[in-house]
Order: structure tokens, then C-alpha cells, then sequence
């Protein structure tokens, strides 16, 4: 198992057991995190950020310096020489002499995989496009361990836009190193890819459904994901499909004591705020969990830890 100097790109990349590296690391980074450290003194995380984020930029930053790092960067590509007309390629070529790992978001798919061609630095996707955004499947996998203490035998329903949301494309394909049954709701047309389904399909359980209400009371753990607006062709297709799930008490009423609610955050109106107050609601300690997750990341990657 080797972390050192690597890009992360895609979560099918990882071993089970490096998953589970991962996971074993993130938790001791939570005592780590409380008081700090200078391991990475001198060490600098460049973020790159042509689209918007909140969390994910915030929580590799924080984390960087958690550990005694410092970071650079830019979360609006037009303040950047891109706006001039600068390839992005150039871009890489020239942020790779100031930075010892770049964190990269990007609009298009294959944005990573090229970043990683050209860079003598390791590259983290930090979410491209529509296809992954594997540290958050990482984030999603450590707050499902944490919360219910173990990934196997448990029934994970995954609901919303299956279909463009990237933390579900990463998620879905990191459950498959876990033996779990996988309920994937939806409305037809934000149905999975049928690619993605099928390569999950070999590996997992997987049923399609377009309503909740009669799997729910089976439910372990429900990943409830945002309409991704910004990635549809026609706005009023999006205009359609607006609202067409929310998660409310009501409609708890049959879901197991237990089963614990997660949501990759930004939420817009699928989940009730009455629902925050309920034992159900883990999405802000899955925000917490995301610093662990990214100091474990980056004191791999960067060969603090082993
Ligand atoms: C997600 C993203 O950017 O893909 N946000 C995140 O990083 N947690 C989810 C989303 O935007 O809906």
C-alpha cells in the first residue's frame, strides 16, 4: 500500500484495505485535529477551484493547516490568468512549482486525469463534472463506519439525482468493496447511467426504485442527494423535476429507529430542517468527519503517515 506522492482521481482506484487505511488514519487524525501539529511545515496545498464548493475547499484548507501547512489558490477561475486566456494545462504546469499537492475542481470530466498527466504533483479530484468525487465517497464511507460501526450487511438506500450528482457515482462504486445491498430512488430521468449501473451491478446488489415509501422501513442508512441544477442542459427540464422528493417527519414515520440520514451538503429542499433535530440527522457530522478525512488524505499523500 503505497499513499506517497499519489494523485487521487477515481475511487476505483482504491483496495478495500486502502479504504480502510484511509478510514483507520481519518480517525486518528480527530485527537490530532483538537490541538494541531506541524508535521507539514513548509509543505504548501494549492486549491483549485473553477467551480463553486464550500466544504470541500474550506475542509482540505483547514486541514492543511490543521496539520501545519499552508495552502494558496483560487475559487473563481475568472481572478485567475484563465480569464486571459490561459490553457489549463498551462495553468497545472505553472502551479506545480509553487504547491506540493493540488486539490482540483473542475466542470469537466477528465479534468483530473489530464491535471495528473502533466503534473510533477500529486493531484486530488475535488469533484469533475458529473463523473466523481472520490474524497467524498471516502467521507461518506468513514461516517457510515463511524455512525453505525461497520460498511458490511448494512441496506443503503442512495436517493435524488443519480444521475449528475458525482458523490453518488463515487459513493455507489466505493460500496461495491463492501458486501451491502444498495437501493438506488429516483425519478426516470435522473436514473443512473447505465454504465455506472452495470459495473456496480457485478460487484453488488443493486435494486432501482422510483419511490422511497416501501423500501424505507428496511432502510440502514439513507444518502439523500441536491437536484444538480448547474448540469442540465435545459433549465426546464430541471424546473420539472424540482421538488419531486423531499424528505420530511412524516415521511419517516416508517424508518427504523436507527437509520441515520447522510447528504453531501449543499442542501436545497430535499430534506425538511426539521429533520436536523431528529436522531436520523448525521449531515453535520459528516461535515466534521470531512476534516479528518482530508488531513488523513493529505498526511498520506504528502508522507507524514504511513
Ligand atoms: C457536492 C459536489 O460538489 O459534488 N458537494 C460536496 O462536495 N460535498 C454535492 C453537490 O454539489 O450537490
Amino acid at each position: 500500500m503505497e499513499f506517497q506522492n499519489r494523485s487521487i482521481i477515481s475511487i476505483r482506484d482504491f483496495t478495500r484495505e486502502e479504504i480502510n487505511h484511509v478510514l483507520n488514519v481519518s480517525q486518528t487524525m480527530e485527537a490530532v485535529a483538537d490541538v494541531g501539529t506541524n508535521v507539514l511545515k513548509g509543505k504548501i496545498l494549492a486549491t483549485l477551484f473553477f467551480e463553486p464548493s464550500t466544504r470541500t475547499r474550506l475542509s482540505f484548507e483547514a486541514a492543511m493547516q490543521k496539520l501545519g501547512g499552508s495552502t494558496i489558490g483560487f475559487n473563481d477561475a475568472d481572478t485567475s490568468s484563465t480569464k486571459k486566456g490561459e490553457t489549463f494545462v498551462d495553468t497545472i504546469r505553472t502551479v506545480e512549482n509553487y504547491a506540493d499537492v493540488i486539490a482540483l475542481r473542475h466542470n469537466l470530466e477528465g479534468a483530473a486525469v489530464v491535471a495528473k498527466e502533466y503534473s510533477k504533483v500529486p493531484i486530488i479530484n475535488s469533484g469533475t463534472g458529473a463523473q466523481e468525487h472520490p474524497t467524498q465517497a471516502l467521507i461518506d464511507l468513514y461516517t457510515i463506519q463511524k455512525e453505525k460501526h461497520q460498511i458490511d450487511n448494512l441496506k443503503i438506500a442512495i436517493i435524488g439525482d443519480l444521475r449528475y450528482g458525482r458523490t453518488v457515482h463515487s459513493l455507489a462504486r466505493a460500496l461495491t468493496n463492501y458486501n451491502v445491498e444498495l437501493f438506488l430512488i429516483s425519478p426516470e430521468a435522473l436514473r443512473i447511467q447505465e454504465n455506472i449501473l452495470k459495473e456496480i451491478k457485478t460487484k453488488i446488489s443493486v435494486t432501482e426504485k422510483q419511490n422511497l415509501e416501501e423500501i424505507l422501513p428496511k432502510i440502514d442508512v439513507l444518502y439523500v442527494t441536491r437536484i444538480q441544477r448547474e448540469r442540465f442542459p435545459d433549465p426546464a427540464e430541471y424546473a420539472k423535476l424540482k421538488g419531486t422528493y423531499r424528505i420530511d417527519k412524516k415521511m419517516l414515520k416508517t424508518a427504523k429507529k436507527d437509520m441515520i440520514i447522510l447528504h453531501p451538503l449543499p442542501r436545497v429542499d430535499e430534506i425538511a430542517p426539521e429533520i436536523d433535530q431528529t436522531p436520523h440527522a448525521r449531515y453535520f457530522q459528516q461535515v466534521k468527519n470531512g476534516l479528518h478525512v482530508r488531513m488523513a488524505i493529505l498526511s498520506l499523500i504528502l508522507g507524514t503517515t504511513k
